[in-house]
């Protein structure tokens, strides 16, 4: 049993992986757990024990909240492409020497048989499309990440996301999806055939819940734009839970025997 003072962590969530921490450690005593969330949902579901919404203020902002909260430990599980709160935790734990950890879910590999476009950006992936000739568009981008679209004025796009955009680009011809995963293989083939998608454009986000697009665009030779993960400051990593979770352990014992 552990006979530590009480240590404060905080996770940077908003991710599958950021509630689950937060589940996994809502039963220890010897932890003050804070899940932040940025605050993008209306009613977001909130993660077990405590909970604060809302950007801290950039790499300052931070900084004080650390300080304010005796923050003890920091597990940065924001989304792979959420690259700002990666790179301003990086700073703010690195200049108060708080140990933190980058918690990430493996990107997806093609396997045999799909046909990806990797591109880095959003202008090389209108290019991308471009070149592909694509008519008829599957674009499952966040609802901020549309508008770069709106210039292919020869595409159908059917644009799922979770909110609607608001306010929605000026496509010439666009259907709202509004759905969240997980999305099952039988209804991601049946989404592409009834809407005869030729292109998807995604972001290499990794994980199970919407990976089955991409097993249904192998199986019907669709090509996949890919834009890929941005990059991140080097920090310690993991690539699932339990793999963090002996992370935080090894960091806290560190801390007793140094106390
Ligand atoms: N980007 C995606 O594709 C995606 C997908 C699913 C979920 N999410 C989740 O949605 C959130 C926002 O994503 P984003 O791409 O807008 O991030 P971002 O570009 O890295 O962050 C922009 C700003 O939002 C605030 N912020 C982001 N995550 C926060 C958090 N967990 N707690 C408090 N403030 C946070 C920070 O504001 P301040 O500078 O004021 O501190 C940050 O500088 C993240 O928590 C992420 O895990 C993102």
């Amino acid at each position: 049993m552990r006979i530590q003072a009480r240590c404060a962590l905080l996770i940077l969530g908003g991710t599958s992986e950021g509630y689950a921490l937060a589940d996994a450690l809502a039963s220890r005593r010897d932890l003050r757990v804070i899940s932040s969330l940025a605050g993008r949902t209306l009613s977001p579901r909130l993660p077990l024990g405590e909970t604060r919404i809302g950007g801290f203020g950039g790499v300052a902002g931070l900084r004080g909240f650390l300080q304010a909260e005796r923050i003890t430990a920091v597990m940065d599980a924001t989304h792979p492409f959420a690259a700002a709160m990666g790179t301003n935790a990086a700073a703010a734990c690195g200049t108060l020497d708080i140990p933190l950890l980058r918690l990430e879910r493996p990107p997806w590999r093609p396997e045999p048989g799909d046909a990806w476009l990797p591109v880095p950006d959003w202008p090389a992936a209108v290019d991308a499309l471009r070149r592909l000739g694509a008519r008829r568009v599957l674009l499952t981008l966040g609802r901020q990440e549309l508008a770069p679209f709106a210039v292919l004025n020869h595409v159908r796009f059917l644009i799922r996301c979770v909110t609607p955009p608001d306010p929605m680009p000026p496509f010439a011809d666009a259907e709202l999806l509004l759905d969240r995963g997980p999305f099952g293989l039988a209804a991601e083939q049946a989404l592409l055939d009834r809407h005869r998608i030729d292109c998807i454009l995604c972001k290499n986000s990794g994980g199970g819940a919407s990976a089955p697009k991409l097993t249904a665009a192998r199986q019907r030779g669709i090509p996949v734009v890919m834009r890929e993960r941005p990059p991140r400051p080097v920090l310690p990593t993991a690539s699932d839970v339990p793999a963090a979770l002996d992370w935080l352990d090894r960091v806290l014992d560190a801390r007793q025997q140094t106390a």
